[in-house]
């Protein structure tokens, strides 16, 4: 962490926005601050009046911590203000979705296209019982029926819970379980590398772990049997699943046939949306609640500011609609605006490296948003790979899921935007629904490695160990440089509202550090001139690749294995992902450390939750260092694991422990 914030603060260059993304921004007037500040509800409101309503609200907002409800009164759908209203007159012919699979098949969906799909599959989901007020579980890859399964439950009134397609069968068990899902939206396969992710399979699995919510499954082709071509490509073999009759139903039996009318049910602003899963602290996840009104709002208003979406811009964003980016990034944002969306199945590097490069250049995207982590790896890889392709149709750049080191936001604004187009550096998380802290293109000087400073309308806190409080509203932040806790005190319309069924939880894991105040869990240094840097999480939360994962939750997997008696899990600073799993174990008696025994283990772990919580280190070892008191030290472990000197080990019960672990540890790496 100390380096990190050792090379922020050297970072010294500012990249003002150019006279000619002023001049067609929609945002270029920084009175969008003050106005905002002075009046956050008026603001919020008036882009709530972008949004169609069945009826109007009557209260902006109400907000008793750690509750608020936004845009009382007023009834919508999400699926009518994303699909239905931009499927009128001509602009029904406008792509909706541009999709390419990773074996090149490539699809466009018109707005009207759409809007027909989506009323089939509610149509279809109707029929398999599921109504107003119940939850459907999501596993699919990305295919364009991922982006319809949400807009089809949002139609009818349903909540979806999307489970990302790389988590584990107990990880879709404990989720679907969790929301109580009816039904389980998934499909045979998608494409990854190559080869087949087998989601019905795992589908199956889950199910045979028990989920007694759940009546039917609903399976979409999308791997074929092995040896069908897509494009020139075969399916290879892979795990099919097994077809339980009467539970499991093709998606092309029963959506092909449904009607294509099917009206939006009108919805409370404060009713359900969905349910996204988080790792929290504990290892079990949270189900981090989204409502219609305030989440459409933030998502529509920041898509529209801070990618300064145009009628005809082409939105890349190469997160999964299993994380919050695409949610609200692929789906909700621009398409509550009528854009149009390009939506990649697969891997980056498949066929080749220049995948993002090829996709970019084939389709035209103006804007690419993509996380550090991705940018990262392209540097490593080279840039012979974007170079010989033509990147000339973008020109606006977004990072998000992790801090961004200076040297990759360089890289990405000179090698991928030819230095011509602005790099957004977003801040956000699942439970802020929207971004939060970002530069707006057309109006904020930028500084590699700093989100620089709050959407209007948003305030950020930043509170010190010592009490200190400064908070943050628009640029205009006068007084001294200051760092510690990002904290949220205001509410804002696309805040999360709550954990699904477990309040108890949600006060204590966000509202009980600092009185009526949301702590994010991220740490943060405002500079001299009013930036915000975020410096990474504060918590036991490791970010590998930007993605969430709790220490406890790989902890949990493995002291599963029969022969783990006890782990301490860290998150060790890697190049490319930011963080990468280490793991400490001790053994059970009786168990020896034997060949094959740490890939067994490393395994074991992405079985229980999924390949991305597989460790890169697991070190095996006689004993942990721990207090008196028996807490085991994970900052000590992790100098061990990053080389450094060890800190204060004056608080161990036994401090040659830790020494005799490091001398082992580094005569293990060689
Ligand atoms: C955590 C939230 C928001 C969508 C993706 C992740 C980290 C996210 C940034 C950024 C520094 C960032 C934070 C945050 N994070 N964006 N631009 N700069 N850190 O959503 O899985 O809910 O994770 O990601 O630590 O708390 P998430």
């Amino acid at each position: 962490m100390s380096e990190t914030i050792q090379t922020l603060l050297q970072e010294s260059r500012t990249f003002p926005p150019s006279p000619e993304f002023i001049a067609q921004a929609n945002a270029n007037d920084p009175k969008i601050y003050q106005d905002a500040a002075a009046d956050p509800e008026a603001f919020w409101a008036d882009w709530a009046r972008k949004l169609d309503w069945f009826e109007p609200f009557d209260t902006i907002c109400e907000y008793t911590p750690p509750y608020a409800k936004w845009f009382l009164g007023g009834k919508l759908n999400a699926s009518y203000n994303c699909v239905d209203r931009h499927a009128l007159g001509d602009r029904r012919n406008k792509p909706a979705i541009i999709w390419e699979g990773e074996p090149g098949d490539s699809r466009t969906i018109t707005y009207g296209e759409l809007k027909d799909e989506v009323s089939r599959l509610a149509n279809a989901l109707k029929a398999l019982g599921v109504g107003k007020g119940d939850r459907v579980s999501v596993y699919m890859p990305m295919v364009p029926e991922l982006a319809m399964t949400l807009l089809a439950c949002a139609r009818i009134g349903a909540a979806h819970s999307v489970v990302f397609g790389g988590f584990s069968a107990d990880s879709l068990e404990e989720r679907t379980n969790d929301a109580q899902c009816k039904v389980i939206v998934t499909a045979d396969g998608g494409w990854r590398r190559g080869g087949i992710v087998p989601l019905k399979s795992i589908v199956d699995e889950a199910l045979d772990l028990g989920c007694p919510s759940v009546t039917n499954v609903l399976v979409l082709k999308r791997a074929g049997k092995p040896g069908d071509l897509t494009n020139g490509v075969k399916t290879p073999a892979y795990n099919e699943g097994k077809w339980v009759e009467g539970r499991d139903i093709w998606w092309h039996d029963l959506v092909a046939s449904q009607s294509t009318d099917c009206p939006c049910e009108p919805m409370d602003s404060e009713d359900l949306l969905f349910v996204l899963y988080t790792s929290g602290s504990t290892g079990k996840p949270k189900g981090i609640t989204h409502t219609t009104g305030g989440y459409l709002t933030g998502t529509m208003a920041t898509s529209k500011l801070v990618f300064d979406l145009k009628e005809d811009d082409i939105h890349f964003c190469t997160a999964d609609i299993g994380w919050v980016t695409g949610h609200s990034y692929i789906v909700y944002g621009p398409m509550a605006n009528g854009a149009t969306v390009l939506m990649y199945e697969g891997a980056p590097d498949t066929p080749d490296k220049d995948r993002f490069w090829r996709i970019i250049e084939k389709h035209k995207a103006t804007i690419l948003y993509t996380a550090p982590t991705a940018i990262r790896a392209f540097m490593k890889w080279g840039t012979e790979y974007p170079d010989r392709c033509d990147l000339s149709s973008l020109r606006l750049l977004g990072s998000v899921g992790e801090p961004i080191n200076p040297e990759a936001w360089i890289w990405y604004q000179e090698v991928i935007g030819k230095g011509k187009c602005p790099v957004v550096d977003t801040w956000w998380q699942t439970e802020t629904g929207a971004i939060m802290v970002t530069p707006l293109p057309g109006i904020t000087a930028t500084k590699p490695g700093s989100a620089t400073q709050p959407f209007p309308g948003i305030s950020v806190s930043v509170f010190t160990e010592q009490g200190g409080k400064t908070e943050v509203t628009g640029p205009d932040v006068t007084g001294t440089p200051t760092g510690g806790f990002l904290v949220l005190t205001k509410p804002w319309p696309s805040m999360t509202r709550g954990i699904f069924n477990d309040p108890t939880r949600f006060q204590k894991t966000y509202w009980s550090r600092f009185e009526n105040a949301y702590f994010a869990g991220d740490g943060i240094k405002l500079d001299e001139e009013g930036y915000l840097w975020l410096l990474g999480r504060v918590d036991d939360i490791m970010l590998v690749a930007g993605h969430n994962i709790s220490t406890m939750e790989v902890e949990s997997a493995l002291v599963d294995h029969h022969a783990v008696a006890e782990a301490a899990v860290i998150g060790k600073t890697h190049d490319i992902k930011g963080q990468a799993i280490a793991a400490f174990v001790i053994l059970r008696s009786g168990h020896e450390n034997h060949e094959g025994l740490v890939d067994e283990l490393k395994k074991h772990v992405a079985h229980k939750i999924g390949a991305l919580a597989r460790p890169d280190d697991i070190f095996i070892s006689a004993e942990l260092p721990k207090t008196r008191s028996g807490k085991i030290m994970r900052r000590l472990l992790r100098d061990v694991a990053e080389g450094r000197a060890l800190g204060d080990t004056t608080t161990l019960a036994d401090p040659t422990v830790v020494h005799l672990l490091r001398d082992k540890y580094e005569a293990s790496e060689g």
